[in-house]
């Protein structure tokens, strides 16, 4: 089988997403009957964490261990990694020894060396830059509560950041909209995150703008990870970029809203915005298990066969 990687959003094809999602689907569905599905059985998949994770570390973690497999978990700092041992190494070593890796890291560029000299699958945990497996869980979620996102309208509010910079990603792949409204200075850079055209985004000055007629509306903590000697300046320059219900009530009367979490109630979103009707983040959430689990057995096994997915 020819190795395959995951790192960014636009590593896989339209085609090849609505296969994840099948077999999502299914694998959701097995999961929910408790039923044993080890397709994965003596695979390893290591996880290497150089910045702190609750979800993505628990939902590989328990997604390997329920298609069969074991998960070991890494931490740069009591690695060599954190001593100073070249990434290029770390790949050939940790890659002879497990099956499948797994990295949240810093610089992009990091994770792209490393996948490099790895001989088995590298999946993206999050860099600064991307974060492919979230977006893989939210349009999923989306696909679940309201068919094909084709031709609808994403309202991203806030820091254009790893999260934004994949639903762009996703835009071109899925062909719908993204309506981004960020404070001045944090403006997103097309060209340095690949996007083929600027058809698939529109940026807005005003964030209520941004939300008219969206059929989701989503955003991100105003900081993210590495960020963190910032956070003073950015909560002045994004004071006015709280998703709240008079934004919310701008969208299209069935709009979602969608956040990765975790979440800063009373900064980028209204309490009564995440804790009400239109918010499907705990679906969101969970649904990192059921994407993932597709995404490792696809990297690993190829596709298999159309029988398994009903
Ligand atoms: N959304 C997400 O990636 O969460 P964690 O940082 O908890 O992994
Ligand atoms: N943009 C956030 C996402 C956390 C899941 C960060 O990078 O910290």
């Amino acid at each position: 089988m020819q190795l395959k990687h995951y790192l960014q959003f636009n590593d896989l094809s339209r085609e090849e997403y609505e296969y994840l999602f099948s077999r999502a689907r299914f694998i959701k569905q097995t999961f929910k009957q408790h039923q044993q599905y080890w397709p994965l059985t003596d695979r390893t998949l290591a996880m290497i964490f150089d910045k702190n994770s609750t979800r993505t570390r628990l939902s590989f973690e328990a997604g390997m261990n329920q298609l069969g497999g074991s998960s070991i978990y890494l931490s740069t700092r009591d690695t060599q990694l954190g001593r100073g041992e070249p990434v290029e190494d770390a790949a050939r070593v940790i890659s002879r020894m497990v099956d499948i890796v797994m990295i949240r890291t810093y610089a992009h560029d990091t994770l792209q060396r490393f996948a490099d000299y790895s001989s088995v699958p590298v999946i993206n945990g999050l860099t600064d830059e991307y974060h492919p497996c979230q977006i893989l869980a939210d349009i999923f979620t989306f696909t679940e509560y309201r068919g094909d996102i084709k031709g609808k309208v994403i309202a991203w509010i806030g820091d254009a950041n790893n999260v934004c910079n994949t639903w762009l990603q996703a835009a071109e792949i899925f062909d719908f909209k993204v309506h981004v409204s960020t404070p001045p200075g944090y403006d997103i850079d097309p060209l340095q995150i690949g996007l083929k055209t600027t058809e698939h985004f529109k940026s807005f000055a005003d964030p209520h703008d941004a939300v008219k007629n969206a059929d989701l509306v989503t955003t991100d903590v105003w900081t993210s990870m590495g960020f963190e000697a910032e956070s003073e300046q950015r909560r002045a320059d994004f004071a006015a970029f709280c998703v709240d219900a008079d934004m919310m009530a701008l969208a299209k009367e069935r709009a979602l809203f969608m956040h990765c979490l975790p979440a800063h109630r009373g900064e980028e979103v209204a309490a009564e915005v995440i804790d009400g009707h239109q918010s499907v983040v705990w679906d969101e959430a969970e649904n990192r298990l059921h994407t993932q689990k597709a995404l490792m057995e696809y990297l690993l096994l190829g596709k298999i066969g159309r029988s398994d997915c009903e």
